[in-house]
């Protein structure tokens, strides 16, 4: 059976997409990988809200999500992204198919903290059928980062929870967050080729690793295991495989680092 790769390509990169960058997916597919990606877009909603002079609250740094926000972000995410997404893989003969997390109940959430949050979710389980179906013949399933509730209702999920929910549902061997920096920076903004768990929390102690990469290294964290043993951070603005090698921010566990 061939192996998985899930990708999550994020809101800050998806317009900067280098040619070497699908040089290198077209790599993977030519080597029998099945691809997933998810994507975030961060970014084009701010934009968009703005556009649509649509004010927004933040908790902790992050934006409240009302119903109102709720439905720039479906739109902006599962419209505007997601067909520019599949549109740049179609034009590069990657077969694709874009789907919302909503779809088939791909992804299913509850509420993550609906007082000071509003319509964001957290998964709690994941339907992999139609995403199978898709990758068995071929395609690779473009995923945007929304949930439904049991009872139905839509909610927003940060692209790289969502990402780690299917990669750990589908058994990805491989999992990549394409990024708008080159991996995990450390305190002279050098690239950190690997990095552990432990190492991880005394970087976002030391306040070395802060915002958007924090919700990355959790969910980068949340889904190393046996199955999937690389899990790595990369620039989408140049190739991430160079020489058969993975190019950025390796994350390991303990464990690979003690038997290396
Ligand atoms: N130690 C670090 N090394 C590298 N980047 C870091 C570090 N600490 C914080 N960052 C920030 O993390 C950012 C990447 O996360 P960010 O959430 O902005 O992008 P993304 O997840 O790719 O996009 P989106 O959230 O729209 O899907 C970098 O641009 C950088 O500013
Ligand atoms: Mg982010």
């Amino acid at each position: 059976m061939s192996k998985t790769v899930v990708l999550k390509c994020g809101g800050s990169t998806v317009h900067q997409l280098s040619e070497s960058f699908f040089h290198s997916l077209q790599a993977l597919i030519s080597s029998n990988w099945r691809v997933l990606i998810v994507h975030g877009g961060g970014p084009d909603i701010t934009n968009m809200l703005k556009a649509l002079k649509i004010e927004t609250e933040f908790y902790n740094g992050q934006r409240k999500t009302t119903e109102e926000v709720l439905e720039v972000a479906e739109m902006v995410l599962a419209g505007k992204i997601n067909k520019h997404l599949t549109g740049l893989l179609n034009e590069k003969g990657l077969k694709s198919i874009g789907l919302s997390g909503t779809d088939d109940q791909l992804l299913l959430a509850d509420f993550l903290d609906k007082e000071n949050l509003g319509m964001v979710g957290k998964v709690t389980s994941v339907h992999t059928a139609a995403v199978e179906l898709l990758m068995d013949n071929g395609y690779i399933p473009v995923v945007a980062p929304l949930a439904s509730t049991e009872t139905h209702d839509t909610l927003n999920v940060n692209a790289d929870l969502a990402a780690a929910a299917i990669a750990n549902a589908v058994g990805a061997e491989k999992f990549l967050f394409v990024t708008d920096v080159p991996g995990i920076l450390n305190k002279e903004k050098e690239v950190i080729e690997t990095v552990t768990p432990s190492q991880i929390d005394e970087l976002i102690k030391n306040e070395i690793i802060t915002g958007g990469m924090i919700p990355k290294v959790e969910s980068a964290v949340s889904t190393l295991s046996d199955i999937c043993q690389e899990v790595m951070i990369v620039s989408g603005q140049q190739a991430f495989i160079e020489k058969d090698a993975f190019k950025g921010t390796k994350i390991v566990s303990e464990k690979e680092v003690l038997s290396s």
